[in-house]
This record gives C-alpha cells, structure tokens and sequence, in this order.
C-alpha cells in the first residue's frame, strides 16, 4: 500500500523518525507539531536532535514531495485540495505522571482536537508508549465509529532509530478491528518483517514488557559485576559465557553506571503501576529498580575509595554525560545521576561530553562542562568514564596524565584499554573486573 496520506501527530524522536521513514516508504506524510518554530526548522530540512541518518532522510524525502511538516493536528488532517487522511499517527510525549503511571494528557489533547476533524474511515494509530487500555480510551474518547483505534508499539533506539525504524526486528500491530489492523500493517509491507497482528491490549503490554525485560537484563549484569568483583571473577568473561546460550544471546550485556534514558525508567515505573492498579506485586520489576540505584551507588563508592574515602573538595572529571554513546539526549542520564550523588557528598564536578559541548542549565548544574577532554582532566583527582562515547579510547592519554592532579580513571563502561592506559601511568579500574 503505497502513495498514501498519512498524518503524524508530534514530532519528537518517535514522530520524526516515523514521518521520515514512513515517507521514504513512498507514502504521502504531513506531520504536525504545536511548536511554531520547530515546524519552521523541520520545513527547512533542520533537524535539532541526533540521529544518524535522519536529516539526510527529512531532506531527501521533503524534495521528493513526500514529507511536510505543518503547525497543529488540524492542518494535518484537514487538507481540502488533498486526498482524505487514511491513517493518523499519535506520536505524542507520554512522560512519567504521579505515582510513576503515565501521563496521557498530551493523548487526550490530541483526541479532542482531531475526533471531529478524522474522515469516516480513518485510522487512528496509537505509536507513543501508553498504558494497557488506552486504545479503548482512546476510541471512547474519539466517540467515533466509523474511525478505528490501533496500537502499534515502536522499538526504535536512540543512536539507531532509522535503522531500527528501516530494520524492525518485528512489527506489532493490535486492534480490535482486523480490517484497521492489516491496513495499518500494509503500511510496513516493503520492509518484509515478521509482523505479529494481535489485540489492542497485548500489543500494548508488549511494548512494556520489552522493555522491562531489557532493563532487567542490565540490571542482572550490573549485579552480577558487583558479584564478580567480590569473587575475583570477570564480568566480561562471564557474559560472554553466558551469551553462547543462545537464549540469552550476546548483546545487551554490557555493565554501566546504571540504565537510563527517556524510556527505561519511564516504562519500568509504569509497569510496576500497571501492575500494582490490576492488583499484582510486579516485584521483578522493582528488583530491576532498585539494583538500578543501586548500581549508581556502587559507582560513587568505587569514586570514593579511588581518591582517598572522601569527595569532600575532591575535583573529579567526567568522561561523557549522555544517557548512552551516539546521542546528544541528557534525560534520566545515569552519568548525570551519578553526578549528583558525587556532588552530593562535596566533589567539585567538571564534564566533557563530544555531543554536549555546553552545559544545560538545570539539567547540568553542579557539572562544569567544558569543551576539551584536556581541561576535564587539569588538576583532578580521578577521571570517571560514565559514557561509552569510542572516542574516549583514541585520547591522547600521556597529555592527560601529564595534566592530571592523580592518574586515576574509574572506567564504569568497561571501554578503555587498560594496558593502554597502565602505559600512560594511569591506575584503571573497570566494572565487574579485577
Ligand atoms: C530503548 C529500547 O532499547 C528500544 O527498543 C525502545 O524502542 C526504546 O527504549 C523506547 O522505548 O523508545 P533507548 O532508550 O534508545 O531504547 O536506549 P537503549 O539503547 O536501550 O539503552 C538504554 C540504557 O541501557 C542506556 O543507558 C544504555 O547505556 C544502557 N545499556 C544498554 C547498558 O548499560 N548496557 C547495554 O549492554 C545496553
């Protein structure tokens, strides 16, 4: 099914990747945003995130005629000189409200705006990450029976989303109406993936359920390094053991400071909520919380023991402040968490990260951020890597133990090479490795 007009409601990660791809696929895409400017930027091919591959995409695709970029739900939908809109995307933000439940309000403003806008016959895509039942909230709150309501989770990562978005490992597609379903289905047919047509309410704990059962994959690791350290075993070693098992696979298995990001901690606390309003104690998934703390706990211990027993008036460099390499996102960064319990025990802070050259006030604060790995490392009395940014590795290591108050880099990514840095008189201290 090609040549089809389709609208996206919201253009963040998810909604621009979607509208991009989408269009590249050869449908008609007009997607919509409420933020003036950003649509100002958006026409002119401008994209203000990092993503490999997605500016080469919106400009290409916004040559071919195939992708707009319009100011508000209405001007997407209603279009007088255009072919009726067959399928509209919710791409709306659905970050963590009280209680840890998400907060569907953005969902809600959309649906009012648009339910006497949508032409009979219309499909209504849920693609945000939304609790189990708000395709039926959603189709009640539309009130409409000749449009249909699907969710259609996406697995796209940061860092990889056209990839991800171009390469699905499997599309999900759930509805009460199979007719709405398939159509919406065909959309991705050029992609040949297996794709998985099921109810609204299963397509959209699938989504949680991933991720939740990813987040408590990493947790498992990042306890089982604290094991390992105990034991005078090696993580790297012991994960490559297990990742033979082809159950358990070789990827995502690598210790860290913690997990984090816009979508892990928003997804584990929703579900834990979910879980706990349909009368269940989810505790998997608060053990997979609370080693996550934990985790960044153990981080500031190792920091603490490295330069003495106590940070107090301790100047301490930061090696990356994203949530992970290849993206510029800093929201629910486990650097940046780790951040604030150094800081909360007295250390004075200076950062680099190659995709944040500035600071960002009130997310960065407390943090000197600069622009030259050198100046993080002048006068510090440990270097702390939180992320795993390669480029790390090809630092002039000898210059910045010739700068550094005491050579000492606390490696919680496990990405350096410390024969390379024992060469450069560096005391390296990894994750889970003895
Ligand atoms: C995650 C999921 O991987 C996607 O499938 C999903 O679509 C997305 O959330 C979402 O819900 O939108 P993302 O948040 O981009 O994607 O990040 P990941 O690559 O999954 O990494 C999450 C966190 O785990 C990061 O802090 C990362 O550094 C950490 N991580 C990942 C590790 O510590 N070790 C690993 O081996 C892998």
């Amino acid at each position: 099914m090609f040549a089809r007009r389709i609208a996206v409601i919201g253009t963040g990660y998810v909604g621009l990747t979607t509208g991009a791809c989408l269009a590249s696929l050869g449908h008609h895409v007009v997607c919509a945003d409420i933020d003036p400017e950003k649509v100002d930027r958006l026409t002119r091919g401008e994209v203000d995130i990092l993503e490999p591959g997605l500016p080469e995409l919106v400009a290409e695709n916004i040559a071919a005629g195939r992708l707009e970029f319009v100011l508000g739900a209405r001007k997407a939908i209603v279009a007088p000189d255009e072919p009726a809109v067959e399928v509209v995307f919710l791409c709306v933000p659905t970050p963590m409200g009280d209680g840890g439940a998400a907060d569907l309000r953005a969902v809600q403003a959309v649906a009012n705006e648009v339910r006497h806008l949508l032409p009979a016959g219309c499909v209504v895509v849920n693609k945000s990450t939304v609790p189990v039942g708000t395709a039926e909230t959603t189709r009640k709150m539309l009130g409409r029976r000749d449009v249909s309501v699907v969710s259609n989770p996406e697995f796209l990562r940061e860092g990889t989303a056209v990839h991800d978005f171009l390469n699905p490992d499997r599309i999900v597609v759930g509805s009460d109406s199979q007719d709405a379903a398939e159509r919406v289905a065909a959309l991705y047919s050029k992609l040949g993936a297996p794709t998985q047509l099921t109810d609204a309410a299963s397509a959209e704990l699938v989504k949680y359920a991933a991720n939740c059962f990813l987040a408590m994959k990493l947790s498992y690791v990042n306890a089982l390094s604290e094991l390992c350290e105990r034991l005078g075993a090696d993580v790297l070693e012991v994960t490559e053991g297990m990742g033979y098992d082809r159950r358990i696979g070789q990827t995502f298995l690598s210790p860290g400071p913690g997990w984090g990001g816009s979508c892990f901690p928003k997804d584990t606390h929703a579900l834990l909520q979910i879980a706990e309003a349909a009368g269940m104690d989810f505790d998997l998934v608060g053990a997979t919380l609370r080693t996550n703390t934990r985790t960044r706990e153990r981080v500031v211990e190792k920091v603490r023991d490295a330069v003495g027993g106590s940070l107090t008036g301790k100047r301490i460099g930061l090696l990356g402040l994203t949530f992970k390499a290849g993206t510029d996102d800093l929201r629910d960064s486990p650097a940046l968490a780790v951040a604030e319990l150094l800081t909360a025990e007295g250390a004075e802070l200076v950062g680099y990260d190659p995709a944040c050259p500035t600071g960002v006030p009130g997310v960065t604060d407390g943090i000197s951020v600069v622009d030259d790995p050198l100046a993080v490392a002048k006068d510090a009395v440990a270097l702390v890597v939180l992320t795993e940014w390669p480029q790390f590795r090809a630092l002039d290591w000898t210059a910045l133990g010739g700068v550094i108050g005491s050579p000492v880099v606390i490696d919680t990514r496990n990405l350096l090479d410390p024969d390379v840095l024992r060469r450069a008189g560096f005391a390296w201290m990894g994750l889970g490795r003895s």
